[in-house]
């Protein structure tokens, strides 16, 4: 496998993938293993998996094509939630019916990459924000932090992994991501960090439809009027629809020096998984 354009992403003390196949992976947080749904572990998994039941406390079982539940499967008494550290940070986990645990681990490149991009007082916006953990890096090195979600009950999560951390004064907007910067760009308002994880879609605070495929150009746009000069844009996207041409494609007339990769991590026991694209870029 050619590593050319692939950026590998990696767990820490608190976060391992331990093995990928099979469409599910197998995951250890703090001390609790879950298996979970992964479209992308299309592949054969290393070990087997009456041996990942044998490591498992959790597993998420499918009830529909968006929702399901999770089964105990271990003698371990997992607590309904708990929390990791990632360095001096904490982040709370709970397992949801949407399969997700609180945070995307492989976002763990970006939160390195921006405590070595952040100033005491720089301003950094975050979009489409879910628990905050980029929030919360950007706070901890000293960022006058603007945080962005539609969904309130991931407002209050973000807000309780900011306490559990043991900072405060992040702007908490419960609104609609594009709606909020295209206002934030009429106000005047600049920013030296854009940080964004738009899902495939979504829905805003007041019913907005968000669709990537359709409204990516508009935002990379708004973000670019955002940006100081020479200001920092990070942008994940997970959706097929949006391969690397397409959002080069976008970019390359307002930004430069930038990267645009695959986000990848290996399992711990050497199988690839794909994690969506990556860019980051400087403002022209
Ligand atoms: C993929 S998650 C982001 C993950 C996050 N960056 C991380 O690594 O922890 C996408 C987030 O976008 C939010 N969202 C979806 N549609 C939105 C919209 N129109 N405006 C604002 N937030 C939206 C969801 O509530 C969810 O929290």
């Amino acid at each position: 496998m050619s590593d050319d354009n692939k950026l590998f992403t990696t767990g820490w003390k608190d976060y391992e993938l331990i093995d990928a196949g099979g469409n599910k992976k197998l995951e250890r947080w703090g001390d609790v293993i879950t298996i979970r749904p992964e479209r992308q572990a299309y592949f054969r998994s290393e070990l087997p998996f009456d041996q990942w039941e044998n490591k498992a406390d959790l597993v998420f079982e499918e009830t529909g094509k968006k929702s399901g539940k999770w089964k105990s499967i271990s003698s371990k008494n997992v607590k309904d939630s708990w929390s990791i550290k990632y360095n001096e940070l904490t982040f709370l986990l709970e397992p949801t019916k949407f399969k997700h645990l609180g945070i995307f681990p492989e976002q763990r490149t970006n939160w390195d990459y921006l405590k070595q991009h952040i100033s005491e007082g720089d301003k950094m916006l975050n979009l489409f924000a879910y628990t905050g953990a980029a929030s919360i890096v950007g706070k901890a090195c000293g960022a006058d932090v603007t945080h962005v979600d539609s969904v309130k009950q991931l407002i209050t999560w973000a807000r309780k992994n900011m306490e559990a951390s043991e900072l405060d004064g992040i702007r908490w907007v419960h609104e609609d991501a594009l709606k909020f910067a295209e206002r934030e760009v009429k106000r005047g308002n600049k920013y030296k960090v854009v940080v964004m994880d738009p899902p495939a879609w979504g829905i805003g605070a007041k019913k907005e439809k968000w669709k990537i495929e359709d409204q990516l150009p508009k935002l990379i746009s708004v973000a670019h009027r955002l940006l100081e000069n020479r200001g920092i844009l990070i942008l994940n996207t997970y959706s097929p629809k949006v391969d690397l041409k397409t959002i080069a494609g976008h970019v390359n007339p307002l930004f430069e020096q930038f990267s645009l990769q695959e986000l990848w991590m290996k399992t711990k026991t050497g199988k690839y998984m794909f994690y969506g694209h990556l860019l980051r870029a400087r403002r022209k």
